[in-house]
């Protein structure tokens, strides 16, 4: 049993600090936003992610897990401190630190006992050095501290499953002992645990990212050429998938990559390379690729329609991503934005999502559910593979619809079948 700190409840934060609790630690999770604390303190769970309700209840009973806003009391026993505080996008694309510093400058503050920093959240790379020159800064007393990254390669929608079952745990210290007792913390997951210096750990996480969106892009690029060329981007995906050396993971085309990481991980990325005199050509492609699928969709609509003005348009599904509520940088975000800028009215339906649309999307109108939503649209376009859209009753929705016209941007329905039911149907890169 260890005694564990985690800055930022977040969606990394609140499932580290209770995956730890669950593994036997002592754990206290901190944020500086009162309201979630307050949620968190009176049973509740501020976001979204499955299993994770349960978990923080089980271990909030069993007394190893509890919240607080206070540096003082959060730090009090702490033996590892985890910063998971938010590292949203700046101005010109560069990863925007200003709560990691306010982070730092608040442990330094109350730093009474040797303690090791970990670095959970996706920083730059030098980041590590960086915090460690703040907190020597501020400290008030004569203690000995260590900062580790450890960067997070969990996925919301898993996120309690990922932590628990890593590909790998990532550690980089030019302080070998601080890294290798972090080790400890993993040991029981037996997942292969890799040492590095600190800038090497930051940069395998940036680096692991920008693979994955490259996936993406590829394929969606290989989508548009076989939607040119008559071939089906779902059964080439598959065929390569085949080959061990290609792997099926991340070849789904549609509508691109969203979220709060894959985004402006990437971007920060190219705007790193590119301060320091690079020219990452690869990875602005992929976001060029990835910024064209989402204006693809309104070409679709907008040939299908012939125009939007005062089309309405129903967009099923809201969150980046299936099994989360998350909506920051979702396609649906900016689809609905360019539908509206071309006159169209849109609507919007999520199964978890709707409390955070209220307030990323306010002037779309909320349907109760996938019919509601299709009642009186012009075109349905399904933005995010949420389970529960994938068996929906069509002969029902088609009847509900003003033309019975669906652009599927995740491809989760087969062309021919939509098309025997009288649906004018268009998937991304399906061939016709
Ligand atoms: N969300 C993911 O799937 C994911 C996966 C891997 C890595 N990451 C990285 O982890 C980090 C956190 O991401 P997230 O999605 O959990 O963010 P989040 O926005 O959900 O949570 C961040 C939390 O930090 C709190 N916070 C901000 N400043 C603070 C301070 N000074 N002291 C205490 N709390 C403070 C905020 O109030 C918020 O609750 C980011 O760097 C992100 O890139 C995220």
């Amino acid at each position: 049993m260890r005694n564990i700190s985690v800055i930022g409840t977040g969606y990394v934060g609140l499932v580290t600090g209770t995956c730890f609790a669950d593994l036997g630690n002592q754990v206290v999770c901190l944020d500086i936003d009162e309201t979630k604390i307050e949620i968190l303190n009176s049973g509740g769970i501020p976001i979204y992610e499955p299993g994770l309700e349960e978990t923080v209840r089980r271990n909030v009973k069993a007394g190893r897990l509890s919240f607080t806003t206070s540096y003082a009391e959060g730090l009090k026993d702490g033996e590892f401190v985890f910063i998971a505080v938010g590292t949203p996008e700046g101005v010109d694309g560069e990863a925007d630190l200003r709560y990691v510093r306010m982070a730092a400058q608040s442990v330094a503050q109350v730093l009474d006992h040797p303690l090791i920093i970990v670095n959970k959240s996706t920083v730059p790379v030098g980041t590590g050095d960086w915090v460690a020159d703040i907190i020597s800064k501020h400290k008030t007393t004569d203690v000995e501290f260590a900062v580790v990254s450890n960067p997070e390669f969990l996925r919301e929608g898993s996120a309690i499953s990922d932590f628990l079952n890593p590909d790998r745990v990532v550690l980089g210290s030019l302080n070998r002992e601080a890294a290798e007792r972090v080790a400890q913390l993993y040991l029981s997951l037996r997942a292969p645990i890799m040492i590095t210096d600190l800038r090497t750990a930051e940069m395998i996480k940036y680096a692991s990212n920008a693979f994955l969106a490259n996936r993406i892009s590829f394929i969606n690029e290989i989508a548009n050429v076989c939607e040119a060329l008559g071939a089906d981007v779902k059964e080439v995906a598959v065929g390569m998938g085949y080959d061990k050396r290609i792997g099926r993971a991340h070849l789904d085309a549609g509508v691109g990559y969203g979220g709060s990481c894959f985004p402006k991980d990437v971007k920060a990325l190219a705007h790193m390379a590119a301060i320091h005199g690079r020219h990452p050509q690869l990875i602005r492609t992929v976001m060029e690729i990835n910024r064209h699928q989402r204006r693809l969709v309104i070409q679709k609509l907008r040939a299908l329609l012939g125009g939007l003005q005062d089309k309405t348009i129903g967009l099923l599904g809201l969150s980046f991503k299936p099994n989360t509520d998350d909506m920051r940088e979702a396609p649906a975000v900016e689809i609905a934005h360019l539908l509206m800028n071309e006159g169209a009215l849109v609507k919007g339906y999520d199964p978890v999502a709707m409390g955070v649309a209220v307030r990323a999307l306010p002037e779309i109108k909320l349907a109760e559910d996938p019919y509601d939503l299709a009642e009186g649209c012009d075109a349905v376009v399904i933005v995010t593979d949420w389970n529960e859209f994938k068996h929906l009753d069509m002969v029902r929705l088609k009847t509900l619809m003003r033309q019975p016209v669906i652009v599927d941007g995740r491809n989760i329905y087969e062309p021919e079948p939509m098309k025997a039911l009288g649906f004018t149907y268009r998937g991304m890169g399906r061939g016709y």
